[in-house]
């Protein structure tokens, strides 16, 4: 199934539903600053959720290779939290775009508690129509935002204008794992309609990236470290007994009639690729 077969996201809806769940997760009062599953390296490995999620992001920084001296575009930046670590790690300057005021609101406010108001700036715009001069960004690194966006070439061909030459883009997106359904996992769609998605197709990837004028560098199925894992380990969470304030931590706890992490809890033809290309 292709982009044109799913129901299309609409940008402005999809930054009015990231401004109600940011809303409410301040509500909450428990506040996580990253809005994306966790990277467990290994069956075996007893990160915790929270962990994951920063293990994550420093999978991303490993591969875009930056510096000091780089400016990295956080291409659908959540509240920041990503976005600030690295700065913290890598010394980088980050520009972050979210199609979310009240996100923008927020991780900017966060930059600014960190102090690094200077080096992370956080900025309401669409990701289809990137408001940026071309070659502008040494890395552009993209958690879990594709999904969100109507379509994918337009925007893959926006991050290789911003990007210089030889800039790498770092992305995560969902695709459904062979072999396919006849009939999809109703968790699948009710993830795609409750969060405006729609599911990649893997084989049409590499088409996308090179139609886009970007050359891959490498396309891996990390389902059993980041998609499967963040599903049983909200499934344990949810039987704890203080269920909401552990699942608020987890920054995984959406209004009661919304989607719920748990209709995909096991269903591993609800794949994660993690994507590096770069720009010739
Ligand atoms: C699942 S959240 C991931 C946030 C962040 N990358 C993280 O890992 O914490 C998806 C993000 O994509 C952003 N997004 C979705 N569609 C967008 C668009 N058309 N333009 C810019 N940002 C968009 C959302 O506003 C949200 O910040």
């Amino acid at each position: 199934m292709t982009d044109s077969a799913q129901t299309l996201p609409v940008p402005e809806a999809v930054g009015k539903l990231y401004d109600r769940l940011t809303l409410s997760a301040m509500n909450d009062g428990a506040f996580n600053p990253n809005v994306h599953i966790g990277y467990w390296d290994t069956p075996d490995s007893e990160a915790s959720i929270e962990e994951a999620m920063d293990r994550l992001t420093d999978v991303f920084i490993d591969r875009m290779r930056v510096g000091d001296s780089s400016h990295v575009l956080d291409l659908g930046c959540g509240v920041g939290g990503p976005g600030l670590r690295v700065v913290a790690r890598t010394g980088a300057r980050v520009t972050g775009i979210s199609i979310s005021e009240e996100q923008i609101k927020t991780a900017n406010r966060l930059a600014a508690e960190a102090g690094v108001a200077d080096r992370a700036v956080f900025q309401h715009g669409d990701a289809m129509k990137l408001p940026f001069a071309d070659e502008t960004f040494d890395a552009v690194m993209a958690l879990e935002s594709l999904c969100h966006m109507p379509d994918r070439q337009q925007v893959l061909t926006e991050v290789c204008r911003v990007l210089v030459p030889g800039g790498r883009l770092v992305l995560t997106d969902v695709f459904e794992r062979f072999p396919r359904k006849e009939v999809r996992h109703p968790g699948i769609d009710k993830f795609c309609n409750g969060l405006m998605s729609t599911m990649a197709d893997v084989d049409d990837y590499v088409a996308l990236l090179h139609r886009s004028g970007l050359r891959l560098r490498g396309i891996v199925d990390v389902t059993e470290q980041t998609t499967l894992r963040t599903g049983q380990e909200l499934a344990k969470l949810a039987t704890v007994e203080d269920r909401p304030a552990a699942l608020d931590e987890s920054n995984f706890h959406f209004p009661e009639d919304d989607f719920q992490p748990s209709d995909l809890a096991g269903v591993d033809d609800f794949g994660c690729l993690l994507v590096t290309a770069e720009r010739p």
